[in-house]
């Protein structure tokens, strides 16, 4: 369906809500019944009830975060369509800024990252849009989702704060992202009904009102004074404070097992009225490389969600459907703990697409409170593939000279992937031993980040690694040998401080 044509079907469809309205008002005016009838579509904070009003209706959301880059866009309108199985009427997703500004000025918007047929299909299934434009995510995604190259741009860059340079490029890019979503937002025919200001902002410390500020106002300026923008962390007094701008709305961030009554209480002590949400609400959790996967209680998540609906708020669970870290886009938690590829968060719809226990027994407790709209969904079908055999081609370092593009660069230093515009991936850093080295020899990389496999002549002798914390070798090599260094990148920190990112 085309936009156009699907913004018509809703102009009509409230041309039928104005009718009846205008009846009894204003007979027979035809042209300032369109007019009337757009106006209807309104969402909008009742501050006496505390609550949404949508149409002027009292409505709370009850959303699944679903992150379009994390699931191939064939899958997007069935995901959906299980979400809303579920009783969802919304769903919430990030926007992830380096993948659509690989490096600056270059655009993309197409295939996984066509925003557009994101929302478009969000609408034709009928689900409402919490939208979170960063620019900073977390999400667990390389550098919270910020380019790596803002790095490069400034070495010394301050991610996150009123750095000329680094908002210089987060206007630049919210001035290509906003206009294109202007016509989804609610009030426009589309079906984005709230929006975020920066991510989880007062947890890291930094406590920069200007830079919250100045990102509240760009949005108000591409989107209108209208719209309903809000902030969110963990329900923390230090966290409020730490971000607390005016004309946002204050929600929440938590888990089950978390006392619900006392985490709205902190948000009264920021925001005397309006509605209660919560963000994040976690049916499930994150992994990282080597940890079992998170094994949360059902139970549990589905009393806390009840705490939830009783208190009339409304609510997203991060995630619902958690989808795939896809290429090198995985980011890592401080410690140093990456995030592997699979990103199934144990979300009630699981990484294949299939409802799980938990998603069923998530459907009763909304079901409690608002009607689901048909049967719940079944597991896909899955194809046997069978087994796979793999045959030997050639070794990592004798394939480099046939490898698509990769540059050599001499320097007396090792260079960073940022320094050489390398986003993601690996790089190989030789060098020949100039000096009479002792038997054996500690190699010492305290530096590294974050996966070394040091190879004397080709010959492989260990690995290094940020995570375990092992950044010296016992090796033996000796004066004019080649000892080099395959670096692996696994991705930049996420959360805390992102600034300790680059890559060498
Ligand atoms: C845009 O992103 C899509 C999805 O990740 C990718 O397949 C495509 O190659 C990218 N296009 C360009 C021009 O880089
Ligand atoms: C998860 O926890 C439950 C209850 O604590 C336990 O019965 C179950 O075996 C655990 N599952 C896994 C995969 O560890
Ligand atoms: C929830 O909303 C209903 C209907 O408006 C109201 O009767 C009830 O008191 C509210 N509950 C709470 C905890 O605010």
């Amino acid at each position: 369906m085309s936009h156009t044509l699907s913004l018509n079907l809703h102009n009509i469809v409230f041309l039928v809500i104005g009718l009846t309205v205008v009846k009894l008002t204003l007979l027979g005016l035809g042209f300032l019944t369109l007019v009337k009838a757009t106006k209807l579509r309104t969402f909008t904070v009742d501050n006496q009830r505390n609550i949404f009003l949508k149409d002027g209706q009292p409505f709370r959301y009850i959303s699944g975060s679903l992150h379009y880059f994390r699931v191939p866009n064939m899958y997007w309108k069935d995901r959906m369509k299980k979400m809303k199985a579920a009783g969802l009427n919304s769903l919430q997703t990030y926007v992830e800024w380096s993948s659509h500004e690989p490096e600056p000025g270059m655009y993309n918007f197409s295939g996984e990252l066509d925003l557009v047929k994101f929302l478009k299909t969000a609408q034709e299934v009928g689900l409402l849009v919490i939208f979170r434009p960063g620019p900073y995510i977390c999400a667990e995604r390389d550098m919270g989702g910020l380019p790596y190259w803002l790095m490069r741009e400034k070495m010394d860059i301050k991610l996150r704060t009123n750095d000329p340079t680094y908002m210089k490029f987060v206007k630049k890019w919210f001035s290509t992202l906003l206009p294109i979503i202007n016509p989804f937002l609610y009030k426009n025919g589309g079906p984005i009904v709230t929006i975020q200001v920066e991510n989880e902002y007062g947890q890291v410390g930094i406590c920069d009102f200007e830079y919250m500020t100045s990102l509240r106002d760009v949005l108000h300026d591409y989107l209108g004074k209208d719209v309903i923008l809000f902030k969110t962390d963990i329900p923390h007094v230090g966290a409020y404070k730490c971000d607390n701008i005016d004309g946002v709305l204050v929600t929440a961030d938590f888990g089950s097992g978390t006392n619900v009554k006392k985490a709205f209480e902190t948000i009264r002590l920021f925001r005397k009225s309006g509605p209660l949400v919560v963000t994040e609400y976690y049916p499930g959790w994150m992994g990282h490389w080597g940890e079992p996967q998170a094994n949360v209680s059902t139970k549990m998540i589905c009393d806390t969600l009840d705490d939830i609906l009783s208190a009339n708020a409304s609510v997203n669970f991060y995630m619902f459907h958690g989808g795939t870290n896809f290429g090198f886009k995985n980011g890592a938690n401080m410690k140093y703990a990456p995030q592997p590829t699979s990103y199934d968060y144990t979300a009630p719809i699981s990484e294949a697409g299939d409802p799980t226990p938990r998603y069923i027994s998530i459907s009763k407790i909304i079901s409690k409170y608002v009607p689901l709209p048909g049967p719940l969904p079944k597991p896909a079908p899955k194809l046997s593939i069978g087994p796979l055999t793999l045959n030997w081609i050639s070794s990592l370092l004798d394939a480099i000279p046939f490898l698509k593009g990769p540059d050599i660069v001499y320097s007396k230093y090792p260079k960073t992937f940022e320094e050489l515009s390398q986003a993601y991936g690996f790089m190989v850093y030789s060098t020949v031993v100039t000096f009479i080295t002792t038997d054996p020899a500690v190699l010492n990389v305290p530096g590294l980040h974050d996966r070394g496999y040091i190879f004397v002549e080709k010959k492989f002798m260990g690995v290094l690694s940020r995570s375990e914390r092992i950044c010296s070798l016992p090796l033996q090599v000796k004066q004019d040998q080649i000892l080099t260094i395959l670096v692996e990148n696994q991705g930049r920190i996420n959360s805390g401080n992102i600034l300790d990112s680059k890559k060498s």
